[in-house]
């Protein structure tokens, strides 16, 4: 059976743990410095996340992940309410995962005075997209990942990694963006998604898709590997046919299918749709299959 990781709840424990382990992990270096990463989560894991802990376990000495569902990301009460809290299942995968430590606050550790007054603003990147359905969530996400990324902090001289899924690319953009405004001491690190063998990205929100609903899903990756097809050809991009593949399915609605400047995610699928596919780009799109939203995003170019 595979060790639990180490459980903190508060800020002043997480900061013991890594000293206590990064000391270790010294006493293990002949030369160089040891390193150590934060993989910031909201629990509810699936093997998406350990593929996030996995990357982070093969490349650091100390692995800390968090588990937090942050109050400030979501629009409805509803919403945040209805979250899968599984603390008892996380540990476990976590454990098979090789994290060290798992670091599990309660609302008043991270927000003692009750919601912030000073936030971060994710600026016209995060209005876009995913920002356009659900107005104020990259603020609320970019401020909770500032706060982990300071606790996260190791406690001994040691380089400092933080791990996001390429699945939540626009996250991902807005994460690298703030990291590199701010100038926060940390390298991110984007992992690829993990897929089921029918091609669905993982997410926590698959549970909710009935198996009909599931079945319909699959046009997501189908319609996203189309373009990808075609960039991977240098083909000029179809996205009218991506758009009518989705729009052929009874059971989803689209909200957005883009190819997008993978750091600016500015659009550019209309330069690219009469001129062979050149260079870098991402198709982003999200449908709601159902009550469910989903979000899915492949790289082309790369
Ligand atoms: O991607 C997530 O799970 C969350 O947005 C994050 C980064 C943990 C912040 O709450």
């Amino acid at each position: 059976m595979n060790t639990r990781p180490r459980l903190v709840t508060t800020e002043a424990e997480l900061k013991q743990a890594s000293a206590e382990l990064l000391q270790a992990a010294a006493g293990r270096h002949r030369s160089g410095r040891p390193s150590q990463a934060l993989v910031p989560t909201m629990g509810a894991l699936h093997p998406g996340h350990a593929a996030l802990v996995g990357a982070a376990r093969r490349a650091n000495d100390v692995v800390a992940v968090s588990i937090f569902v942050n109050p400030l990301q979501f629009g409805e009460a509803a919403d945040l309410q209805r979250y899968p809290r599984t603390l008892e299942a996380d540990l476990d995968l976590l454990a098979a995962a090789g994290a060290d430590v798992v670091f599990a606050p309660p609302v008043e550790e991270v927000y003692p005075g009750g919601e912030p007054l000073i936030r971060i603003s994710a600026g016209r990147l995060g209005e876009k997209l995913e920002g356009g359905s659900r107005p104020g969530h990259f603020d609320g996400a970019l401020t909770v990942v500032a706060k982990l990324l300071h606790y996260g902090l190791p406690a001994l001289p040691a380089d400092f990694r933080a791990y996001f899924g390429q699945k939540d690319a626009q996250q991902l953009a807005l994460v690298r963006r703030m990291v590199a405004d701010l100038d926060f001491p940390v390298e991110i690190v984007g992992v690829p998604t993990v897929r089921d063998t029918d091609g669905l990205a993982l997410s926590s929100r698959n549970r909710f898709l009935s198996p009909a609903e599931r079945e319909a899903a699959l046009v997501l990756p189908r319609s996203l590997h189309y373009l990808k097809g075609q960039a991977d050809r240098h083909e000029p991009l179809d996205l009218g046919g991506a758009l009518a593949m989705i729009g052929s399915v009874p059971l989803v609605e689209l909200d957005y299918l883009e190819v997008v400047d993978p750091a600016s995610l500015e659009p550019l699928a209309f330069n690219c749709q009469d001129t062979p596919f050149t260079g870098e780009a991402l198709a982003l799109a999200a449908v709601r299959v159902g009550q469910v939203r989903l979000i899915d995003n492949v790289q082309l170019g790369y």
